[in-house]
């Protein structure tokens, strides 16, 4: 079933700034890429992320991988027994994603997802974009973690565990409740916050290595004077020490170190918080509207 987040797509009117925003504040590899479109690596990976040139800012599809085509085979049937139509990828689309095979559905909320497996390695060894004593944290746990806005997280986080075999981590509830899941031992790689009526992207985290790696990306974000939609900070469910930066798409990346694992064969039971961190975290003097909002189409 799903083992990782193999890779996320966007579409974005900005989409040429992350040309500068993706090496030099992030840490990623540019890749060449079709005009328009900026595809960056943070790994071995042939790519990670894909920014394609859009009308508006949005999250355009998250890639899973379900490991090979049993994995593959397994996701589908489940899907298709609990109603949900599996797409196979056109003609073409394996080969756009460099992947050995794709499917693709939409979940109750109308986020795109592709399941696909034999996400293509480099032949070259991963350079970040500027410097940085570590890498990033991939491998195993996946590119990272993605949290979305949903009207409904019981429905959305039911949908992931009964259908797809996510686990549940914990909750944060401070008047707001965020459902932290988990497909590997990251502490979570979906999450979902409850906004009523809407649906959105609140962020994508990328792990580092190094915490060293996290405050030099600060110091670049301050020195450029560019939006903190959260400052340095430690949370209290996955332990991660990050801040959160807005990118030129209206969504933001978290840039952390040091979380937590979660243990897959236990049998926890999910945990619940009442604060989102232990110390830091701090908005913005200026209210910052949170992340990619759109209503939800009837
Ligand atoms: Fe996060």
């Amino acid at each position: 079933m799903i083992r990782s987040l193999a890779y996320v797509g966007f579409t974005s009117p900005n989409a040429k700034e992350w040309r500068s925003f993706g090496p030099e504040v992030l840490g990623a590899q540019l890749v060449p890429s079709e005009p328009g479109d900026v595809v960056l690596r943070v790994d071995e990976a042939a790519w990670r992320i894909a920014i394609h040139q859009g009308d508006t800012n949005d999250l355009g599809y998250i890639g899973w991988d379900v490991g090979d085509a049993g994995g593959l085979e397994v996701a589908t049937r489940q899907l298709a027994d609990a109603g949900h139509s599996v797409n196979q990828g056109e003609a073409g689309l394996a080969a756009d994603r460099q992947v050995e095979a794709i499917a693709w559905f939409s979940d109750p909320f109308g986020f795109r997802h592709e399941l696909t497996y034999g996400l293509h390695q480099a032949a070259e060894p991963f350079a970040p974009g500027r410097a940085m004593e570590g890498g990033f944290l991939t491998g195993e746990g996946g590119l990272g973690h993605l949290v979305l806005m949903v009207p409904d997280v019981d429905q959305a986080s039911q949908f992931f565990q009964e259908t797809l075999g996510f686990g549940h981590s914990d909750d944060v509830d401070m008047g707001i409740q965020v459902r932290f899941l988990h497909c590997n031992p990251r502490h979570h790689t979906l999450a979902f916050s409850g906004v009523p009526g809407m649906v959105g992207v609140h962020h994508l985290m990328l792990e580092v290595e190094r915490s060293h790696d996290v405050v030099s990306a600060y110091d670049i974000v301050n020195e450029r004077d560019m939006t903190i939609a959260m400052t340095l900070g430690r949370h209290t469910n996955d332990g991660m020490f990050s801040f959160y930066v807005r990118t030129p798409s209206g969504f933001e990346v978290e840039y952390g170190a040091g979380a937590r694992l979660v243990d897959t064969s236990a049998n926890t039971p999910p945990g619940h918080y009442d604060s989102v961190s232990v110390w830091g975290h701090e908005p913005p003097a200026e209210r910052l509207f949170p992340g990619i909002l759109r209503s939800i189409e009837a």
